[in-house]
């Protein structure tokens, strides 16, 4: 075809290639995950992830009211408990850490959606995902727990519930309790897809949330499978989950794709600590751009076939965007 077809045509300014962009990265793609801790005042950086911290409620609304201006549709809360126990029963106190923060969240900022991540290895003194039987998670008796968990969460005020432990049957269990308890409304982003990955590495320094013994390999998705993750995906949309997700993001772009030609759901990536944190080491080195980098690994996931993307960089990508638009 060449001489007759250029290809380089479209690419000759910032015009054309405005015109002829495939896909976009907007505010409202973004969730943010934050972490909320006792006490008040309270607001330490986590040192393996810079720019995000424990924050005791207080300030976390003061953070939400943030949120909120940048346009960012919805946070996630992790919760950093008073204290653990073998089954993680601040999950489901009723003045737990995350009940506590949703109230108040829910009185004194508008317009956010408030999603929970429904898990227990912050809050078990093992540090696994549920119920410990003969050194393995009980799958069974962890569901019981998740539902009270999720039930607890929706009754102080959360618009929806994303559980993270990988067990089987989750979703169906938990779309049953809320639904059995009046929360017909609120809505399941269920972590489908998820692999048990290296790059948990910060975030289990955050939440505190390493296994004292042994790892998630029993639960999380291994690796090497494609497959395996259309299953999972497949069971989660039957047992009536409304958003699937895929995580991490960076290593599973082919399994985003695939779920996304697969199914018509709304899917989400998770942009996980261990991804967030080599480009801030990267960047703090000066062997790349940051703001590059990020905007170029957030695209990769929308091209991939993510709608949603959870991500630590959610309120510098608001900034930038909006700056842009200026
Ligand atoms: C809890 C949970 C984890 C993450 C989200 N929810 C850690 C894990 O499974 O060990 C990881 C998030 C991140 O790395 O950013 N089960």
């Amino acid at each position: 075809m060449f001489p007759t077809v250029r290809m380089r045509r479209m690419r000759g300014n910032e015009n054309l290639r405005r015109m002829v962009r495939e896909n976009r990265l907007t505010v409202d793609d973004l969730i943010m995950p934050l972490f909320v801790c006792p006490g008040e005042g309270v607001k330490n950086e986590i040192s393996s992830m810079p720019g995000n911290y424990h924050m005791s409620v207080d300030v976390l609304v003061e953070e939400c009211r943030e949120i909120a201006r940048l346009g960012i549709p919805g946070v996630i809360l992790f919760g950093i408990p008073e204290s653990k126990d073998e089954v993680g029963s601040d999950t489901w106190s009723e003045n737990g850490i995350i009940q506590t923060a949703i109230r108040a969240l829910k009185k004194d900022v508008k317009d956010l959606l408030i999603i929970t991540d429904v898990c227990f290895c912050e809050y078990t003194s093992h540090g696994h995902c549920g119920v410990l039987k003969n050194g393995s998670v009980d799958n069974d008796a962890t569901l019981i727990n998740l539902a009270k968990q999720a039930v607890s969460h929706a009754q102080a005020g959360a618009d929806m519930v994303s559980p993270s432990d990988m067990m089987d049957g989750r979703v169906g269990v938990m779309r049953e309790a809320l639904d059995g308890a009046g929360f017909t409304h609120v809505s399941i982003m269920a972590y489908s897809a998820k692999y048990a990955s290296a790059f948990y590495g910060p975030f289990r320094e955050a939440a505190d949330s390493t296994p004292s013994e042994g790892d998630r390999r029993g639960y999380q998705m291994d690796p090497p499978n494609g497959d395996e993750a259309i299953r999972e995906a497949e069971l989660d949309k039957m047992e009536g989950a409304d958003i699937i997700m895929v995580k991490p993001a960076l290593s599973y772009l082919d399994i985003i794709y695939r779920i996304k030609q697969e199914f018509s759901m709304p899917l989400a990536a998770y942009n996980v600590s261990g991804e967030f944190a080599m480009v801030k080491a990267a960047a703090e080195k000066g062997l790349i751009d940051e703001e590059k980098v990020m905007m170029e690994m957030l695209i990769s996931m929308k091209r991939a076939g993510a709608d949603i993307i959870l991500t630590y960089f959610a309120k510098d990508v608001a900034r930038l965007l909006a700056e842009r638009e200026r």
